[in-house]
């Protein structure tokens, strides 16, 4: 597990479960800030009151919609783009980057990057295989999903969690060629469990929480739980699986050797990797866009119209003119220009923008402050002449966990059946992320390669064929993986207010920041914000 220290001070036990975890009040704006701009606490929509400002509201009253320039084409930029627009703003966004998505990037053969060192990439990777270099994936509940139907991306099932799988926690005890499958660690753990349970239970060390019948029920769910036997003690059995699978009459399978001692079992710490399961932003069935994450953003440009949305064109500055905002941004071309417009929405991480010409002023500038050191976090595409993990280890998709510097190994959930694969062979955070963003290219893939043959065997060194990395706390004008915000600071209010004819979205800018879900209902709350002024001026 990860332990990170967050930006704004919260320690971080696990990224992955903890992402969004500590916020506890919905995002509140507060009052009228000094420039008059926020707009009051009955004005916030609510997950199931949202409705997007319509066009109407523009006809029927006899104003005319107004020019809002946005900074960034990530999903918080690019949906404040799109909700705005459907109403008739006219919108023109502003992208540093070459391409649009932020943080969505999806990696394809041909495309190249270069982080901030000058270090150039690109990825010699087949027709068909991609990599999400950074989002991969969307639970259910989740408003992404409505921007996917909505706009119609078509998603596919996402597998985060596969009983096949692997587990391999080498700092305790596990050896190379030896890894341990989900499905067995799990029997193994839960039998265990519910043995000390069930014996505590008999032993009457929970009649004075437990009645007769609460003790019973207990039991009689340990036993099924665990795979006890009927006299309350666990020995394996066929849920830790199979040798040699069960087949035809009389192939009554081999059975795994094991399960160890409960004292092994408790050692092995594979036990750590199950809350995972359930956690409320992982749980399956999770999805993802078919051909990548930034499908998403193609669409989404599509739909607010590709001339309105343009790429290489860093800001330097955002301005309050007293009635609207200037935009000072560089042309592709390397000519500084300048865009006049009623309102700005500006969705660059946060620590970026102070780097600006700005008017907003100390107060606010000290805010995004809080948000200033994005965390690290990296990954690797590593593309295979051949799907050994489903022809040799029978994993269709999923993840293997470790207790290695690669973290998390992300085997495909696309391209079944096809001839060549790409797993993700590191994906990490923290300190972590950094040694592996400290190294060259080729000696990430080389440090990534030792670690997964200690799991996949020597064909996870021989059948290489390309891979692509990325350092996000490199990645230039992203410069980190995600912020979190604490939500309970006066400065992540102050930043909901607003700055004059400025506002502020971005996935810090919510309750689940590291996810797009946080992105879009940042845009969304945005968009209410400024609808909400527009209508009352
Ligand atoms: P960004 O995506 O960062 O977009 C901001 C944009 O602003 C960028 O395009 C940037 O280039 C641009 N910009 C910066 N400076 C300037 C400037 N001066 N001028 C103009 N433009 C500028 N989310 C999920 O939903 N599921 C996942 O599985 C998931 N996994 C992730 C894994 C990784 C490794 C990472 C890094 C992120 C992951 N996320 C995931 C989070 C998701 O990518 C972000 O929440 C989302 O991209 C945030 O959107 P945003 O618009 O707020 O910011
Ligand atoms: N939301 C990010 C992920 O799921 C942290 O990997």
């Amino acid at each position: 597990m990860v332990t990170e220290k967050s930006t704004s001070g919260v320690s971080r036990r696990n990224f992955l479960q903890a992402v969004g975890a500590g916020s506890s009040a919905g995002v509140m704006f507060a009052t009228m800030g000094a420039m008059g701009l926020a707009p009051s606490a009955a004005a916030q929509p609510r997950p199931d009151s949202w409705v997007p400002p319509r066009g109407s509201d523009f006809t029927l009253t006899g104003r005319s919609a107004k020019k809002v320039v946005v900074v960034g084409a990530g999903p918080a930029g690019l949906a404040t783009a799109y909700e705005l627009q459907k109403a008739g703003y006219r919108v023109t966004v502003l992208e540093a980057r070459h391409r649009p998505g932020g943080r969505t990037l999806t990696i394809r053969g041909g495309d190249s990057e270069t982080d901030i060192d000058g270090v150039k990439q690109t990825a010699r990777f087949a027709d068909g295989i991609y990599m999400n270099a950074g989002a991969g994936r969307i639970a259910q509940w989740m408003v992404t999903m409505d921007y996917l139907r909505e706009l119609g991306v078509p998603y596919e099932v996402f597998t985060n969690a596969n009983a096949d799988a692997y587990l391999y926690n080498e700092k305790s005890g596990a050896t190379p060629g030896s890894p341990l499958r989900y499905r067995t660690a799990k029997a193994d753990v839960f039998g265990y469990t519910s043995e000390l349970l069930h014996h505590a239970t008999d032993q009457g060390a929970l009649d004075q929480k437990l009645t007769a019948e609460d003790k019973e029920n207990l039991r009689s769910f340990l036993r099924s739980w665990g795979s006890l036997r009927p006299d309350g003690t666990y020995a394996g059995g066929s849920n830790r699986g199979y040798e040699v699978y069960p087949s035809a009459w009389n192939e009554h399978g081999t059975p795994l050797p094991g399960p160890g001692t409960v004292s092994d079992v408790l050692a092995s710490k594979v036990g750590q990797y199950f809350p995972f399961e359930i956690n409320w932003e992982q749980s399956m069935l999770m999805f993802q866009p078919k051909g990548g994450m930034d499908t998403i953003y193609r669409y989404l440009v599509r739909a607010i119209g590709s001339q309105n949305v343009h790429l290489s064109s860093p800001v330097t500055g955002v301005e309050n003119t007293g009635g609207g905002v200037k935009v000072t941004y560089t042309a592709p071309h390397g000519r500084e220009r300048q865009i006049e417009a009623d309102f700005a929405v500006v969705s660059a991480p946060a620590g970026l923008m102070r780097r600006w010409d700005t008017n907003w002023g100390p107060e606010v500038d000290a805010a995004l402050g809080e948000f200033a050191v994005g965390s690290p976090a990296g990954k690797i595409g590593l593309q295979y002449r051949s799907r050994f993990w489903e022809d040799d280890h029978r994993i269709f998709g999923g993840i293997t966990e470790t207790d290695m510097d690669l973290a998390h190994l992300w085997y495909p959930s696309y391209g079944y059946g096809e001839k060549k694969g790409l797993v993700i062979g590191y994906y990490n955070t923290g300190a972590n992320a950094r040694a592996y963003g400290a190294m060259a290219p080729r000696q990430r893939e080389l440090r990534a390669v030792e670690q997964g043959v200690k799991i996949h065997g020597e064909k996870y060194r021989t059948e290489l064929d390309g891979s692509f990395s990325i350092a996000w706390h490199k990645v230039p004008y992203v410069e980190g993986a995600w912020a979190f915000p604490n939500t309970a600071s006066t400065g992540f209010k102050r930043l909901q207010q607003g700055a004059g004819n400025v506002y502020f979205a971005g996935d810090w800018m919510s309750e689940i920041s590291a996810w797009q879900h946080g992105a879009f209902w940042s845009a969304r709350y945005t968009v209410q914000a400024l609808h909400e002024r527009v209508m009352s001026s």
